[in-house]
């Protein structure tokens, strides 16, 4: 009931142009958020990288209401990629199709996100662009188009979807993706979904992330494990052993701020590690749905708050 009310709030526009712009608003996000700017994100990702943690950025936003916007923030991931290119930095970029213009203009999104993928593409190492997954509304699209820019000459292993397991539809959708060979994130699913297209019981959701994560860790193809549930990472760590994967056939996923402690063990422990780090002023949507997760966190920030 919490995580709904949560997901709600994150809906809330009001709430969200008052939260965004309030200095009280920014210092409570950084809980989850790099900062406003690239040389944040930045300098995250360094302190990341020099603790042998690789790293996906995120330019926070989403559902961009005119061309000029979705334009924006295309340039701002170019920039993104520019920094982690010239100063060698291990890691890649992940973006939201409707930050892209998806919901006012099909065409720019594809053309936007086709340029950043080529550029990756044309980078030496070659860099990566993961597609976020967003509400089912967008399900379908979002994976026709990331198999539509995967076939692209060039493109091939440096665009990648994310899978839900909180959706039905997921073990055909993974079916489907691995037939291509698309590098995929596979995480719980951070939406409010109705019980005809998603388990609505927790134990179901986990049951099948551990069937599809199966799936993905047998296949050959480098994907992504993104959760914070230690049991699950525990199942992954056993499957690995008994199937004699190897450790770098695949990688662990988490957002900043998030079980550091955990982030750090798999590290020393010679797992792959990376950590999804957010930017940007539009943070409000982003750090709701974290909170909705763990309304703990809600009072923990209250309480540090408080202390400051
Ligand atoms: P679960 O929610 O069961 O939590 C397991 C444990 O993790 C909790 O008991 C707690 O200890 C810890 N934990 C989880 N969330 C926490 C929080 N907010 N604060 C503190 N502790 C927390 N979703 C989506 O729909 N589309 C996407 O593209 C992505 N992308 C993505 C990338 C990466 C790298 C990650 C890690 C996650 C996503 N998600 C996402 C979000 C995902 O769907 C999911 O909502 C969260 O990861 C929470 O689910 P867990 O798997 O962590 O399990």
């Amino acid at each position: 009931m919490l995580r709904t009310f949560f997901v709600r709030l994150s809906e809330n526009r009001r709430l969200r142009n008052f939260a965004e712009r309030s200095s009280l608003g920014q210092s409570v996000s950084h809980r989850f958020v790099a900062g406003t700017g690239i040389p944040d994100a930045i300098a995250v990702t360094r302190t990341l990288n020099q603790s042998g943690i690789s790293v996906t950025v995120d330019n926070l936003g989403e559902n961009v209401h005119n061309a000029d916007e979705a334009r924006l923030s295309a340039r701002l991931y170019d920039e993104i990629l520019d920094a982690i290119h010239a100063q060698g930095l291990n890691a890649n970029v992940s973006l939201k199709l409707t930050h892209m213009g998806l919901d006012i203009d099909e065409q720019l999104a594809r053309d936007l996100v086709s340029g950043l993928v080529s550029r990756c593409a044309a980078m030496n190492p070659r860099g990566f662009v993961r597609v976020d997954m967003e509400g089912s509304p967008y399900t379908q699209k979002t994976l026709d188009f990331v198999r539509e820019l995967h076939r692209r000459p060039g493109h091939s292993g440096v665009v990648g979807a994310v899978v839900q397991a909180y959706l039905y539809r997921s073990e055909n959708d993974v079916a489907d993706l691995l037939s291509e060979r698309i590098r995929i994130r596979l995480c719980k699913g951070a939406y409010k979904e109705s019980a005809e297209i998603a388990f609505p019981a927790k134990a179901d959701v986990d049951a099948n992330y551990v069937k599809l994560m199966k799936v993905l860790m047998k296949s050959g193809v480098y994907h992504g494990l993104a959760t914070h549930d230690e049991a699950i990472i525990r199942q992954a760590q056993a499957f690995a052993t008994s199937e004699k994967i190897s450790r770098d056939a695949f990688e662990f996923q988490m957002l900043y701020g998030i079980r550091r402690d955990l982030q750090q063990q798999l590290v020393k422990d010679g797992w792959g590690m990376r950590v999804y780090v957010p930017f940007g002023t539009e943070w409000y949507p982003y750090f709701m749905r974290r909170l909705g997760e763990r309304p703990a966190n809600a009072i923990f920030i209250a309480r540090n708050m408080l202390r400051k």
